[in-house]
């Protein structure tokens, strides 16, 4: 086993096999009380258990009801270290240790909410976000991807609440006010796919092992918007293999939710900005579908190897849409991702010698949340694309993913044994894979050193459109009508806001003419609107300030926060009011969004 410099545990010495929640869910005081029962294999003979904490408030560790000595130590940018005496315990043996504890002021995987920050406002709203390393924040373990385990969990939430997590749920059972939910994850997982999320949830559903849960006044939009999952999930088994884990649903949550979506085993959390009533977002779910395979099945080992999770899953999310829309929508989308998410990452957001903007990272004292961009996705997936374009067959490649994925399933792998597996498999083209820079790909900073070929076919209205606005003179840019505009796909219209983007900034009578033409911010596609954002915050538009500031307002999303806030923060100008909107928004938003934004300031 490899070391993981986010996880203090001991996770070489003795592992966690199973884990036994006990939690009462107190929307009161803001936090979970309870207990977790950790099962526990020792590896080799040791005495002690290590695991990962953040604030947790400690009440005692017992093993048989006999109490345990531990120790907390602190460990400044990851939280605590609790090294729990649990007696001489040898290799192979096992033994259940038990923990009563409650969650800290602010777990940093909780968000509660007040009821005015949901949809239809009835009551509170709880949910979690355990990747990267915030398992820890609410239940003490082995907070490594590395080490998985099953779960099992009995959950009590005052009885108008409806509680649901990444397990598969064995019902409820109402006592007073309270209501204790049961549930079961038989699949062995990381710790970062423990998941939970209380509030007022109905559900719809979509097929037989697909539904999708929301507030009451969304969830026919939302049932709308994803009616696709069921046929999503039928490629990526074709793709990928059978799906193992029972139920696939959706939950629609409030929108300080920081990501898309997220892939939580059985139910998929996901941002309720991706309801532009159209489906044109859809392919989040294809992504955080593709997740259960890779990421939840064959996971990264360390976060240092996270390329393994959302390459792999980016280019599956493509080759499900590619099976759904056409291999053309497949070559659009990796085509976009790579000039259009890639290269302003490492140009812009880095620079090209960057250490994040290599494929495998050092994670050494770097919180994971801090070193989160689209290089691990674009770049990742741009590698898998470019070896399947050497090794000149779609089929084969597929055929090599579904190795992988058989070989590795359950496991948690590094790149290495990844690059051993397809050394394995393609052992017939030997000299392919030679000529191939594995080295420069994996380890160096910067642009890929190939770029893989793309089907520009659907890319090149999009230049068109966009060149007319960016050379043309203001009588040109004045006759343009927003016809051609109006008939493309949201995806085309977002390629053309990048082609102008990139082109440079555009005068304020251009930025003032796009804007009246196009009406983009009464666009109910975000990506568009966001495009739109950058375009006018990079070139300093005044006018559009209010809507900026607005923006990061209603969307919680990291994706738009961190480029937004960023742009704001270093244009004099906006400064001021930017970090005076963030202060004011703050008490609404999530706890991760708080501390990296307050990182850019
Ligand atoms: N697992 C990620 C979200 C994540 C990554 C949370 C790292 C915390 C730490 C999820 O699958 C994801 O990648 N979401 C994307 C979807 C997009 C790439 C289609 C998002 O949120 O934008
Ligand atoms: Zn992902």
């Amino acid at each position: 086993m490899i070391a993981d410099p986010s996880s203090c545990s001991n996770f070489h010495e003795i592992v966690i096999t199973h884990i036994d929640l006990d939690w009462d869910v107190d929307f009161e005081s803001k936090r979970i009380a309870g207990s977790a029962e950790l099962h526990v294999n020792a590896l080799k003979r040791t005495d002690k258990l290590v695991l990962d904490g953040n604030q947790l408030v400690l009440k005692g560790f017992s093993h048989d009801d006999k109490p345990l000595n531990f120790s907390v130590d602190k460990n400044d940018l990851f939280g605590e270290k609790i090294t729990v005496d649990i007696g001489a315990i040898d290799e192979g043996q096992e033994r259940k240790i038990k923990v009563q504890y409650t969650t800290g002021e602010s777990a940093s995987a909780l968000q509660f909410l007040d009821k005015e920050l949901t949809k239809d406002k009835e009551l509170p709203f709880l949910f979690s976000q355990c990747q990267s390393i915030h398992a820890r924040s609410i239940v003490p373990c082995m907070d490594t991807p590395g080490i998985k385990q099953s779960y099992s969990a009995k959950v009590s939430v005052p009885s108008l609440f409806t509680c649901l997590m990444s397990a598969v749920g064995e019902g409820s059972e109402v006592n007073g006010d309270k209501t204790t939910y049961t549930f079961k994850q038989p699949v062995p997982i990381p710790a970062y796919l423990l998941a939970i999320v209380a509030g007022r949830l109905e559900k719809k559903v979509i097929s037989d092992r697909c539904a999708v849960w929301a507030e009451p006044s969304v969830v026919d939009s939302a049932a709308y918007e994803f009616a696709d999952t069921e046929k999503m999930l039928k490629a990526a088994e074709d793709l990928a293999g059978p799906y193992v884990w029972g139920r696939y649903d959706l939950v629609v949550l409030p929108p300080s939710f920081p990501f898309g979506g997220m892939e939580n085993p059985c139910l998929t959390f996901v941002t309720p900005s991706l309801l532009a009533g159209d489906r044109s977002l859809a392919n989040v779910v294809a992504h955080e579908i593709a997740h259960s395979w890779t990421g939840n099945l064959v996971t990264n080992a360390t976060w240092e190897h996270f390329w393994l999770n959302e390459g792999f899953t980016v280019f599956l999310e493509r080759k499900i849409m590619g099976r759904l829309y056409g291999e053309g929508h497949r070559q659009f989308a990796a085509l976009t991702g790579y000039e259009d998410n890639l290269l302003p990452c490492i140009h812009d957001q880095f620079n090209p010698c960057h250490p994040y903007t290599k494929l495998i990272t050092d994670l050494k004292n770097v919180d994971p949340d801090d070193s989160y961009s689209v290089v691990p996705y674009e770049k990742g997936s741009a590698f898998l694309m470019y070896i399947e374009q050497q090794i000149g067959s779609n089929e084969r490649f597929e055929q090599f993913l579904k190795a992988y994925l058989a070989k590795f399933k359950y496991q948690a792998v590094t790149t290495d044994m990844w690059k051993a597996c397809l050394e394995e498999f393609f052992a017939d083209k030997k000299a392919v894979l030679d000529n191939i820079d594995f080295h420069k790909w994996l380890n160096d900073p910067g642009v890929p050193p190939n770029k893989p070929q793309y089907d520009e076919t659907l890319v090149e209205a999009c230049r068109k459109l966009a060149k007319k606005w960016v050379d043309g003179s203001d009588a040109d840019v004045n006759a343009i009508t927003k016809d051609d505009f109006t008939t493309m796909t949201s995806a085309e219209k977002v390629k053309v806001l990048q082609c102008i983007r990139t082109a440079g900034p555009l005068s304020t009578y251009k930025l003032e003419a796009l804007d009246r033409t196009y009406s983009l911010l009464s666009s109910r596609n975000c990506e568009i609107k966001f495009a739109w954002l950058q375009i006018a915050v990079k070139a300093r538009w005044s006018q559009v300030l209010p809507a900026a500031l607005q923006f990061v307002t209603t969307y919680g999303r990291l994706k738009y926060l961190r480029p937004l806030y960023r742009n704001l923060f270093s244009w004099p100008e906006a400064r001021n009011q930017a970090i005076a909107q963030f202060q004011q928004n703050i008490p609404s938003m999530h706890p991760i969004s708080v501390q990296v934004i307050k990182r850019l300031m």
